[in-house]
């Protein structure tokens, strides 16, 4: 039996504005099992970190949010800050895309990380906090960790303060590891050592990984399962193989279209044209119609609700799902350039055989 170390359920929040109340996240619910990794992917302002924040319980407090967050079962939603600071680090811990948000300019990268296992295990003295702390360094990968755990933050490449960040959040060998963007920044080369060190943690500690990323090459080869966000909502959710290879929503198709499919011949890079929609005045009915290529009148009356869309614990938010079977992304959307990086990425992590292909 599998057992969920984070359970989000109906997840709302708001913000009130001056111009009026953005509906930044939209009833999103994932369950997340111990160990397994799930990728959240969509475009800037889909609602993804708002989402981390609400279940970190960082939002602003102007912030309304509703719903459920469970963490090994205790709901976490309305709990005092002292019992959230408590999971925070310990049980869940967050990774941002800037390292300096997380780490403090004025002290060495080692201190912080014995800091953080001091916080949470007082009976470990200075010493021992001390050698850890170079005994993570080395595991996230930085080379002459003895030397470096005395470093400031400052006097580390983009790519070393991540893998620093990585190490704190480590320390205390948290049960779900929540890292959102941890690569964006970074070129691909140092994306790569960063992903391989956030790797090493998860082995290290049994963590749970949420990886919220706007590149489907990423989660490809770092997750089990992927949730595509839209709108503030969750549009399709699945196992890498079915959002990769039968996907049953056009967002996800335009988004793969991004990247050439391994599986023709022809390599296309085809872009969704138009921006999201506000989350401010968000019209009736489906939020991708404007963009979609597939909408027809229907489109417009009910916002479609997440469904099941074939394999198991696959779901779709379309409500002409059904015609996509089969589908590529080249097919509905207009064709382009290829994006080279994104696909050696996924080339190097993608299965070889589609799950079709395999059952022929
Ligand atoms: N404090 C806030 N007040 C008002 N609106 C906010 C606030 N924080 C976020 N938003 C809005 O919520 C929506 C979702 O933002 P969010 O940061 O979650 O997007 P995202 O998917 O993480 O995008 P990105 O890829 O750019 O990081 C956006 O429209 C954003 O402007
Ligand atoms: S419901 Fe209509 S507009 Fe929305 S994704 Fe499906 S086909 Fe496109
Ligand atoms: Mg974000």
């Amino acid at each position: 039996m599998t057992e969920s170390v984070l359970e989000v359920d109906g997840l709302t929040v708001e913000f009130p504005t001056e111009d009026g109340t953005v509906r930044a996240v939209r009833g999103v619910g994932y369950r997340l099992e111990r160990g397994e990794a799930l990728g959240i992917v969509g475009e800037s302002g889909s609602g993804k970190s708002v989402t981390a924040l609400a279940v970190m319980g960082l939002l602003p407090a102007t912030a309304r949010v509703r719903g459920s967050v469970r963490f090994e079962g205790e709901e976490l939603l309305g709990l005092s800050d002292a019992r959230l600071s408590d999971v925070r680090g310990k049980g869940i811990a967050m990774i941002f895309q800037d390292p300096m948000t997380s780490l403090n300019p004025v002290h060495p990268v080692g201190y912080q990380i014995a800091e953080t296992l001091l916080r949470h295990n007082p009976d470990l003295k200075a010493r021992g906090a001390r050698a850890r702390a170079v005994d993570l360094l080395g595991t996230v990968g930085i080379p002459s960790p003895e030397r470096r755990v005395d470093a400031y933050p400052h006097e580390m490449s983009g790519g070393m303060r991540q893998r620093v960040v990585i190490a704190i959040a480590m320390a205390n060998d948290p049960d779900v590891i929540i890292a959102d963007e941890p690569t964006t920044a970074l070129d691909v080369t140092v994306q790569a050592q960063v992903l391989d060190a956030l790797e090493t943690a998860r082995a290290e500690t049994g963590a749970a990984l949420v990886l919220i990323t706007h590149d489907l090459g990423v989660v490809a080869g770092h997750t089990d399962r992927v949730a595509v966000m839209y709108a503030g909502r969750m549009v399709e959710t699945g196992s890498v193989e079915d959002i990769f290879y039968t996907p049953r929503m056009p967002y996800t198709l335009g988004l793969l279209g991004s990247l050439p499919r391994l599986d023709r011949e022809e390599a296309r890079l085809t872009p969704i044209t138009g921006s999201p929609p506000s989350l401010l005045h968000l019209p009736p009915g489906c939020p991708f119609a404007p963009r979609c290529p597939l909408r027809r009148d229907a489109c417009d009356g009910a916002e479609p609700p997440l469904r099941p869309a074939g394999g198991d614990g696959h779901l779709s938010a379309c409500h002409f799902s059904e015609e996509l079977v089969g589908t590529g992304a080249g097919e509905v959307f207009e064709a382009a350039g290829a994006d080279s990086a994104a696909l050696a990425r996924f080339a190097e992590a993608a299965p070889v055989n589609t799950p079709e292909e395999d059952a022929v």
